[in-house]
């Protein structure tokens, strides 16, 4: 759950810096509905983790400054790279829900009910991006997004 937290401290970081820069109202006002959203899931993930009797991770500020940056040079590019980004993000994150799901203990029901949640509104948040006219990254940039992820996710197992 931990991992978790810190993934919703990343769309915090991303979606705050893409719908700083865009110029696009609209791409402005959908942006920030779905950061709501992931609002919504950063306090679902830390009333999770403290009622577990665990802790975030202590590299928060520093996952927060990384996916900032990395918000602002996708948006700088282009509002469609900036969604490409988000379909990209949003796919990878769903993904990881979903395996995190299969090991989530049955019993576990209020993890899982959280889970289960978020993994529906991240696959919605790339369907939309995806609708508002994302371009396709190239591979490249996938494949840095899934080490990056990686080793986040990974760290933040024991930091
Ligand atoms: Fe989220
Ligand atoms: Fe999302």
């Amino acid at each position: 759950m931990r991992v978790n937290h810190v993934g919703e401290v990343c769309a915090q970081g991303l979606y705050m810096a893409q719908s700083c820069v865009t110029r696009d109202p609209q791409l402005r006002s959908d942006l920030l509905a779905a950061a709501r959203e992931e609002t919504d899931h950063l306090a679902w993930t830390r009333e999770r983790l403290d009622a577990l009797g665990s802790r975030p991770s202590l590299l928060n500020p520093l996952w927060f400054a990384g996916a900032f940056a990395i918000g602002l040079v996708a948006a700088r590019v282009s509002d469609q790279a900036s969604l490409g980004f988000v379909v990209e993000t949003e796919r990878q994150v769903s993904a990881h829900l979903q395996g995190h799901l299969r090991r989530l203990p049955e019993a576990d029901l209020p993890s899982r009910a959280i889970v289960d949640r978020m993994q529906r509104d991240e696959e919605r948040h790339a369907a939309q991006a995806q609708a508002a006219g994302a371009l396709p990254l190239p591979p490249p940039a996938r494949w840095l997004m899934k080490a990056a992820a990686k080793v986040m996710t990974t760290t933040a197992h024991y930091i």
